[in-house]
């Protein structure tokens, strides 16, 4: 199934030549800049390749993959990169998508001592604990595990919109929009959680509400 460490070389210089083949001048337009109309905040699971799932070319989508599609908000990665792409790239949409079968999410399910992963893992742990009452009442664990993966994407839109970034943005622009994706690796479709931006800003504003005047 993995192509060994030579082949990718000979698939790069194929895709160069299809790509080129379609539109010859793809890749000087690709180095002239980026307007990319969407963020993608992921998973890192090699099963879940950003461009691929939402049929999207280079250029097309701001990408930012994590161990469990995490917004944390000391994590100077991704608040980089959310500044950046909603301040200076002006993204439309910002997307946080999960997976089922996710194994960060899984790990936090279970008690083991997991190394540096601990404090990664624990910003899962305390999206249970908010959920704890939800969580506990499903019997089943397959179910469980899957509603968590669902309301560790929920979390993660609302610390996205707990950003100053994309609250003045938003006030000034009306967009970016913040929305929550889970996919599903058995059927290779996306489902979207129909997060409601509005309404989520609204409620989180009453305390964390980072636009002066606003
Ligand atoms: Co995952």
């Amino acid at each position: 199934m993995a192509a060994s460490y030579e082949q990718v070389f000979e698939n790069n210089k194929q895709w160069v030549e299809e790509m080129k083949g379609s539109d010859a001048d793809f890749f000087d337009k690709l180095a002239e800049g980026q307007q990319p109309d969407y963020l993608y905040i992921g998973c890192s699971d090699s099963r879940v390749p950003a461009n691929q799932v939402m049929g999207l070319e280079p250029g097309d989508v701001f990408v930012h993959r994590n161990v469990a599609n995490m917004v944390v908000n000391t994590d100077l990665n991704v608040m980089s990169v959310i500044n950046y792409s909603v301040v200076h790239l002006k993204v439309k949409h910002i997307i946080v998508c999960g997976h089922y079968n996710c194994g960060g999410v899984k790990a936090a399910m279970t008690s083991q001592d997991l190394g540096i992963l601990n404090p990664w893992l624990r910003n899962i742990r305390d999206v249970y604990r908010m959920h704890r009452d939800e969580l506990d009442s499903i019997a089943n664990e397959h179910d469980r595990y899957n509603r968590l993966v669902e309301l560790n994407v929920q979390e993660q839109c609302i610390n996205v919109i707990k950003t100053a970034e994309v609250q003045q943005q938003y006030a000034a622009n009306n967009f970016p929009v913040v929305h929550g994706w889970v996919f599903d690796l058995k059927t290779g479709l996306l489902k979207d959680l129909n997060v409601d931006f509005e309404e989520t800003l609204n409620n989180i504003k009453e305390i964390y509400d980072i636009t002066p005047n606003g």
